[in-house]
């Protein structure tokens, strides 16, 4: 069995501060370490921590294909492990250069965290990628990270291949499935591959994009993966948000719908 964290499970006792539980409720985002938090759409950072504290060690590459503004590799840089993150929009890209810069503390450490422009769907930024890892000695990645777009829920640009722009929930799936294909084949067998994405409404019928993607992602997988688990996270609102939330109370009663307070963690391994 491949040894898949640094956890000296004789001591389980003082690993507290790892969650074990399927809820997590995160009363607020972690803000040191240059995490800044203002990028809509970015997730907190105690989402990557927990997962590379759990299945990586030290040393392991890390490859995030929706990079956003830097998050993954920002905690890459926190805990030591290597990162690979790919994003679609180069101002984006050229952000999250810049927060994973400015985290200075850590400056002398031996990793490399390593930003890509590309289109995660496509080959090119697979390829892309092997050549990150062949000039580090590297054959393949111990963590997968995707924090895709919840389809249209937030636009972020208006390319054609950004995934929030994709035309139907079924696009949407299908290009989630092409990036999830390209780049499962990177990921070392018992390693995990973690999704964190939302479900959303669209004339008021609740369309579970969770559980979609859930199946997408084992379908392309074609058997290599197990589904470790689900977990299930807290939503907080921003300001903006908060002060409209009697007004959504008063929508709900209405509409007779529920409001969204969670988001999906999923978890799977490759055997
Ligand atoms: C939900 S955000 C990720 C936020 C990130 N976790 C953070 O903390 O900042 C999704 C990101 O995927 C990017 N994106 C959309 N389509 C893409 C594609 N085809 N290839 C790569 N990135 C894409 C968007 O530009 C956006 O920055």
């Amino acid at each position: 069995m491949v040894k898949i964290n640094d956890l000296n499970l004789k001591n389980w006792k003082e690993y507290k501060d790892l969650w074990t539980d399927s809820l997590w409720i995160i009363p607020e985002r972690e803000k040191s370490h240059g995490h800044i938090g203002d990028y809509h759409g970015n997730f907190v950072p105690q989402i990557p921590n927990q997962l590379m504290s759990r299945f990586t060690r030290k040393g392991d590459v890390v490859l995030d294909a929706f990079l956003g503004s830097g998050t993954t590799l920002i905690e890459c840089k926190q805990l030591d492990r290597n990162g690979i993150g790919i994003e679609l929009l180069e101002n984006i890209a050229s952000l999250a250069k810049k927060r994973i810069g400015q985290e200075s503390l850590f400056n002398d450490k031996e990793i490399f965290l390593e930003v890509l422009v590309a289109d995660s769907t496509k080959k090119e930024a697979k390829e892309e990628a092997v050549d990150i890892l062949k000039t580090h000695n590297k054959q393949s990645v111990q963590l997968i990270i995707l924090h895709p777009p919840y389809h249209d829920i937030i636009k972020f640009s208006k390319r054609r291949e950004d995934l929030s722009n994709a035309k139907s929930v079924e696009d949407f799936l299908r290009l989630f499935g092409d990036v999830v294909s390209n780049f499962l084949e990177l990921l070392e067998n018992e390693r995990h591959l973690a999704v964190v994405i939302g479900d959303k409404y669209t004339n008021s019928e609740w369309v579970p994009l969770g559980f979609l993607v859930m199946q997408e992602t084992l379908k392309r997988a074609n058997g290599d993966l197990k589904l470790k688990s689900i977990l299930v996270k807290n939503m907080v609102n921003n300001r903006a948000k908060r002060n409209l939330e009697n007004l959504w109370h008063y929508r709900a009663l209405v509409g007779g719908f529920y409001i969204f307070k969670h988001e999906y963690i999923l978890l799977f391994q490759k055997k």
